[in-house]
């Protein structure tokens, strides 16, 4: 089965071209993926500004897909090509009445444009920037109907549960790729989400989650507080880890809810007590920096390591999934498999090229979806929704 998909939920426009096979294993083939990231122009404004990440959408879309089936050429054989079978210029500006601009470049590729045989459009609905997500939206509705296929919603998180699956995003080579395990749990943890899932035989039962910020959205806040750009994240993280090998003494910072008997988190308290450190110890030197950004890190880990052992212990599951983009931490990794390991429990880790928003993890999370509940089209029935979860 082939399937195209597309994600535009904050910050990173991308689409992906991927045929899955089901042999003696489950196998994936990625023709081409491409990912443009805004990070940079929304580092200026210390987050996700929702009237950029439409306006960058919109301009890198069409240019995505033009690069996308270009790529793709190489692995998918000529005579397949055609032109798209329902192209019809009026309907292309009645699916993208919100974005006439869109609807102008997407006829004008469409003028010239041959595409390969194509099963499925996944496209992400949710959650996320709302705005944001209308333009992939539309954009796969417009594309579903130009070559007559249908076009699945897919959810946001689903796509972050399963990234781990994928150990290599090498292009045109076959890669053999695991089932979700049977016995797992899910940790999330992106800028919108902390949440820790049970996965009993295909359902999802969320264990806890934040009732406040999220864990990538406290690093990024806090970052912003230290005077460093967003995304936060990454940036804390190297400091963190430069102050771990230079022995520097963390700022002390207190570890909020980590003995509530339950598995919710709490990250604003964490920030709001950096803020009021940071009123009184202004950051003066390199060292003040380290111990800032280690005292947070360490803060923020260790919660998150206590209530997934707990979790494990309580549940008996033999395996982790990690997914989000603060999955790419490598301290959050490394305090994890530690513990994980104790336990006898496997970590599944999502290689660094997709911790963060990706089209790969769409198309795939789309595939199990059509795999559970059969292929319907859904173009009629797509809306965005801002917070959707996976359980
Ligand atoms: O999953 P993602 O790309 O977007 C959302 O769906 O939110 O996650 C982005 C978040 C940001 O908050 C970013 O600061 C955080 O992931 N992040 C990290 C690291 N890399 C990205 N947080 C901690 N350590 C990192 N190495
Ligand atoms: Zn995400």
């Amino acid at each position: 089965m082939r399937i195209l998909s597309i994600e535009t939920s904050c910050d990173e426009t991308s689409m992906s071209l991927v045929d899955f096979t089901e042999k003696d294993s489950t196998k994936i083939l990625i023709h081409s993926h491409f990912t443009a990231s805004q990070a940079m122009l929304h580092a200026e404004y210390g987050g996700v500004f929702p009237a950029v990440a439409k306006r960058e959408h919109v301009k890198s879309i069409t240019p995505l897909l033009i690069a996308l089936l270009d790529e793709s050429k190489s692995s998918i054989d000529s005579a397949e090509w055609r032109p798209a079978p329902n192209w019809n210029k009026d309907k292309i500006n009645e699916i993208l009445n919100r974005d006439p601009e869109l609807a102008e470049d997407l006829n004008r590729f469409l003028a010239s444009a041959t595409f390969p045989q194509i099963d499925a459009i996944a496209v992400t609905s949710g959650p996320g920037l709302e705005i944001a997500l209308w333009v992939g939206i539309t954009f796969a509705k417009a594309l579903g109907y130009i070559l007559d296929i249908p076009v699945i919603g897919v959810n946001h998180m689903m796509g972050h549960l399963v990234s781990s699956l994928i150990q290599d995003s090498s292009l045109r080579t076959e890669i053999d790729f695991a089932n979700i395990p049977d016995n797992s749990l899910s940790l999330l943890i992106s800028g919108g989400h902390t949440e820790l899932i049970n996965i009993n035989n295909g359902k999802y039962e969320l264990l806890g989650e934040t009732v406040d910020d999220a864990i990538g959205e406290a690093y990024d806040k806090v970052a912003r507080l230290m005077g460093l750009l967003y995304p936060g994240g990454p940036r804390i993280a190297k400091l963190a880890k430069e102050a771990r090998e230079k022995g520097i003494t963390p700022v002390d910072l207190p570890r909020p809810m980590i003995n509530s008997n339950d598995y919710n988190f709490s990250y604003s308290g964490l920030k709001t007590a950096v803020m009021y450190h940071l009123r009184k110890n202004k950051l003066e030197t390199e060292e003040d920096n380290l111990a800032m950004a280690l005292g947070f890190e360490n803060a923020a880990t260790e919660v998150i390591v206590k209530k997934v052992k707990n979790a494990l212990i309580e549940t008996g599951k033999t395996d982790l999934l990690l997914g989000g983009g603060v999955a790419a931490n490598e301290y959050l990794n490394g305090e994890l498999v530690r513990i994980t390991s104790g336990l006898g429990v496997k970590t599944h880790s999502p290689i660094m090229a997709l911790t963060g928003d990706n089209a790969l993890m769409i198309a795939l999370a789309g595939y199990i979806k059509i795999k559970e509940n059969g292929l319907t089209d859904e173009s009629g029935s797509i809306v965005a929704k801002g917070t959707l979860s996976v359980a």
